[in-house]
């Protein structure tokens, strides 16, 4: 305690330079002696060294500069004593942290690991999505998206399912509520099928027409291994003069090869619907066995797909027919226009193409699956 650094300094005189500079060393010295505090103890001598109530430095320095000082330094000195006292606690906080976390930087423990934040995949479903919808992309398609809850016209009447035409009951439909006081054509539904977006694309657009049609689409279906009530299409529809069903044959072959490599061989089946003439399903060849028959294709060789066709003439026309009603030029002449379309279900290409046997693994949010994705 003899040290020169505890006897109280003198101040020769209270301008502010002075002030300054003697608050400076005293500032100066805290600084040094806080560097060098280790353990609790050290740091308690400490405070009681500078901030003891009778016996601390800043007391007895502050007691002494006071004594003699004119009345109008006392603002000064008092301001410059606050300060320093902060500085103080400051230091001793600082020491404190410093010493119950030795290896720490700035709050933070290095030495603990990482919290692992697993970044978000896109779901199986979209990406497959995705990746159909680039694939068409690339052919020059662009997309066009719908309404879910659609009217009867759209989804039925103008894609040529009559009222009470069977072919409604391969799609059984669910209804929106009260909605019997309307004509049948404007009484709204759940969409079957991503297929009213053509006649809403063709009404609004004269040809040549290239779009692909993500989206969802609902069925009074009970869920089983490859059924949801809910699921995902893409549509397809090319329009234009001296579209053939060529084009058609083509662009599918492209499209399958694309999506499940150069090697899947295509096929074309009769088949039906309402609003393509002829009508075709589309088959691959087993991508598990090669063609050669296994379990996943029933030991036929052969995998179903998607339904396509040419565009019927009977849409081309009702489609006119609203644009003329619509104040705008009928564009889809079927002496002159035509097109083919297609659909296809998402879960069933990504199911095929992922090996997955239960559409429910897709809805279930079971993290084990998802990571598979990843
Ligand atoms: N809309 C049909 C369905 O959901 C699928 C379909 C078949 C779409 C043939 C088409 C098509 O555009 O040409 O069952």
């Amino acid at each position: 305690m003899s040290d020169v650094a505890d006897s109280i300094p003198q101040l020769a005189s209270y301008d502010d330079a002075s002030l300054d500079h003697n608050f400076a060393s005293l500032t100066a010295q805290v600084r040094t002696e806080a560097q060098a505090l280790t353990g609790a103890e050290a740091r308690e001598a400490f405070h009681l060294r500078w901030l003891g109530r009778k016996q601390g430095r800043l007391k007895l320095i502050s007691d002494a500069w006071l004594k003699t000082a004119p009345p109008d330094a006392r603002k000064a000195l008092g301001m410059r004593f606050n300060q320093l006292k902060q500085q103080i606690e400051a230091a001793l906080v600082d020491a404190a942290t410093a010493s119950a976390a030795p290896r720490t930087s700035a709050g933070i423990d290095i030495t603990l690991p990482g919290t692992v934040r697993a970044p978000g995949i896109e779901h199986p479903l979209l990406k497959t999505m995705h990746e159909i919808v680039r694939v068409f992309h690339h052919l020059g398609y662009s997309t066009a998206l719908g309404p879910q809850v659609e009217s009867d016209f759209y989804n039925f009447e103008a894609l040529n399912f009559p009222p009470n035409h069977p072919a409604r009951d391969t799609q059984d439909t669910l209804r929106i509520a009260c909605q019997d006081g309307r004509p049948q054509a404007d009484r709204l539904l759940m969409r079957t099928h991503t297929s009213p977006v053509q006649i809403r694309s063709m009404i609004a657009e004269a040809p040549p027409l290239r779009i692909v049609v993500p989206g969802k689409v609902h069925r009074n279906d009970a869920a089983d291994a490859t059924h949801s009530p809910v699921f995902h299409q893409v549509e397809g529809l090319c329009v234009d003069t001296n579209i053939t069903f060529s084009d058609l044959k083509g662009t599918l072959d492209h499209a399958m090869k694309a999506l499940f490599g150069s090697g899947v061989k295509t096929r074309f089946f009769p088949s039906f619907f309402p609003f393509t003439e002829p009508s075709a399903d589309v088959q691959i060849s087993c991508i598990f066995c090669a063609g050669n028959g296994c379990r996943k294709c029933k030991h036929s060789g052969w995998i179903e797909l998607l339904g396509c066709g040419m565009v019927d003439p009977a849409v081309f026309i009702s489609v006119d027919a609203q644009r003329i009603a619509q104040g705008r030029p009928p564009a889809y002449d079927p002496a002159k226009i035509t097109g083919f379309a297609f659909g296809m279900g998402v879960e069933r290409i990504a199911m095929v193409l992922h090996g997955v046997s239960d559409i429910g693994l897709f809805y279930s949010g079971d993290m084990r699956f998802l990571e598979q994705f990843a």
